[in-house]
């Protein structure tokens, strides 16, 4: 059986959530907001951040594939569900659970300008920096968070506990 500790709690969660709602919120006012989760780990981060924002948005997701084994992310990217909903001249806020390696977020920058995109932001609950390879700037960051295999809130380890309600890192087997 895998050991975990927890890192982060749901009351957490839902405190760093509120406060990244009310920055957005103030610096989005007056201005065409689409949300883009990217899926999956997204997907629960993203229904709260949207209720956390006290503006009219749009709500879309992306979903890309990256090649390499489970735990590390090769660089190769490869869209796999692009948005539906037309972008241009609209301010795009991507959604993540997580930024690690950095080439997910570099991919979708690229991706969102050539989309006709007015501007492209992220935010990110997690931002994990020690394998970070590119330069990528995470506008609206929750918890940062040096390294550890992280489940929970979204987050899985093979497809499993995506639905736990707080954030937790995996142990090494003792
Ligand atoms: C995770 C996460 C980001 C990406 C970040 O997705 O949701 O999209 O990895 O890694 P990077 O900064 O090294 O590119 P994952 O590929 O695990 O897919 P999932 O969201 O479907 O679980």
């Amino acid at each position: 059986m895998m050991s975990r500790e927890i890192l982060f709690t749901p009351s957490q969660i839902t405190e760093k959530t509120e406060e990244l709602g009310r920055e957005i919120t103030a610096n989005y006012s007056g201005r065409p907001l689409v949300l883009i989760g990217v899926l999956k780990g997204a997907f629960m981060f993203l229904a709260d951040l949207a209720r956390a924002i006290d503006l009219p948005v749009e709500i879309d997701f992306i979903r890309v594939a990256s090649y390499g084994d489970a735990t590390t992310t090769s660089g190769t990217i490869r869209l796999t569900k692009a948005p539906e909903i037309d972008l241009t001249g609209k301010h795009v806020l991507l959604v993540e659970d997580i930024v690690d390696t950095g080439s997910t977020l570099t991919w979708l920058h690229q991706y969102f300008k050539e989309h006709h995109a007015e501007s492209v932001c992220m935010c990110a609950l997690i931002d994990k920096y020690e394998r970070r390879q590119k330069d990528v700037m995470v506008d609206y960051s929750g918890f940062r968070v040096e390294k550890g295999f992280l489940i929970g809130y979204g987050l899985d380890h093979a497809e499993q506990f995506r639905n736990l309600p707080a954030i937790y890192e995996v142990l090494p087997d003792e």
